[in-house]
């Protein structure tokens, strides 16, 4: 087992990629806090984590506000007594032409995916520096922190920034004790996805970008993070990795490259 009798905090861990976070960690030893907003998605969760023998609690959290955020730590110490790993996997996604982009939308993409990850890794981080143990924060990027679209002008921004956020989280703590790195996927199949690709001509576009030939799975982005909250990745600070089926690398559509 890779994170045996390790404590862990996942959030935005009541649909999508977050539960196969939680349920990879399970399975790997590791007693899990799962937070999120949604209460009756997230106490499901973790009582079938329960029912499989696992060990887990749920912490209702916005991790866009500081007081729901120390909260889930401190709940997080009283029950399991530390902390040693947090995944900062909570995320939003605004898809608009840039015109019609409101400071509405732009704080609250902003306010999840960025805010969010540095109140959460900072909560966390002063346990395990008062506890004088090492730790690993492992945030949730996107393969759209290094390309870009034009109608997700604020997710593009902020997953761009935690990318900058995790190399600086990386290098103030890797002294301290705590590894940094980040996670960034191509695209998963969740309802976020889902929101994305919302219709064929959408779904054609994205498979025309997409080498491998399909949508990753929940669980295929779970087995990474494991791997980054585990010794396996021992020597990591601060860097970024991209399960993205080859998203990155493609320069020309599929149809194209076909013809040639
Ligand atoms: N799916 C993809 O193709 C893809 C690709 C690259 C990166 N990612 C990243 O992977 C992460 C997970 O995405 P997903 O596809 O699993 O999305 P999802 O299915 O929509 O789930 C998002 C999770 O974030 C939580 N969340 C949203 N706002 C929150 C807030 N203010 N405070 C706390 N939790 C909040 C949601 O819980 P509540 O609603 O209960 O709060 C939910 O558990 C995100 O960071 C996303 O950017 C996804």
């Amino acid at each position: 087992m890779k994170l045996k009798d390790k404590i862990a905090i996942v959030t935005g861990a009541t649909k999508g990629i977050g539960v196969a976070i939680a349920q990879e960690y399970v399975k790997e030893g590791a007693k899990v806090v799962c937070t999120g907003r949604t209460v009756e998605l997230g106490q499901k969760v973790v009582d079938d984590i329960r029912a499989t023998g696992g060990d887990a609690i749920f912490v209702r959290c916005d991790v866009s506000k500081k007081a729901d955020v120390d909260h889930v730590v401190a709940e997080t110490v009283k029950t399991y007594g530390t902390v040693d790993i947090v995944v900062n996997n909570a995320g939003v996604n605004h898809s608009a032409d840039f015109f019609e982009i409101t400071e509405e939308d732009w704080d609250w993409v902003m306010s999840v995916d960025l805010k969010g990850t540095f109140l959460m890794s900072q909560a966390a981080a002063r346990v395990m520096v008062e506890q004088d143990k090492p730790g690993v924060i492992v945030n949730i990027g996107s393969v759209m922190a290094i390309l870009a679209l034009g109608d997700q002008i604020p997710y593009c921004a902020a997953k761009g920034a935690v990318n900058q956020l995790t190399k600086a989280m990386g290098l103030s703590l890797i002294g301290r004790g705590i590894r940094v790195n980040c996670v960034s996927p191509g695209p998963v199949l969740t309802e976020l996805m889902e929101r994305v690709v919302h219709n064929e001509e959408k779904h054609k576009q994205l498979m025309d970008r997409l080498p491998i030939g399909y949508i990753a799975s929940c669980e295929e982005i779970a087995r990474v993070c494991v791997f980054m909250a585990s010794d396996d990745s021992s020597y990591f600070v601060g860097q970024s990795i991209y399960p993205d089926g080859g998203r990155s690398i493609q320069a020309f559509p599929s149809r194209l490259e076909k013809r040639s």
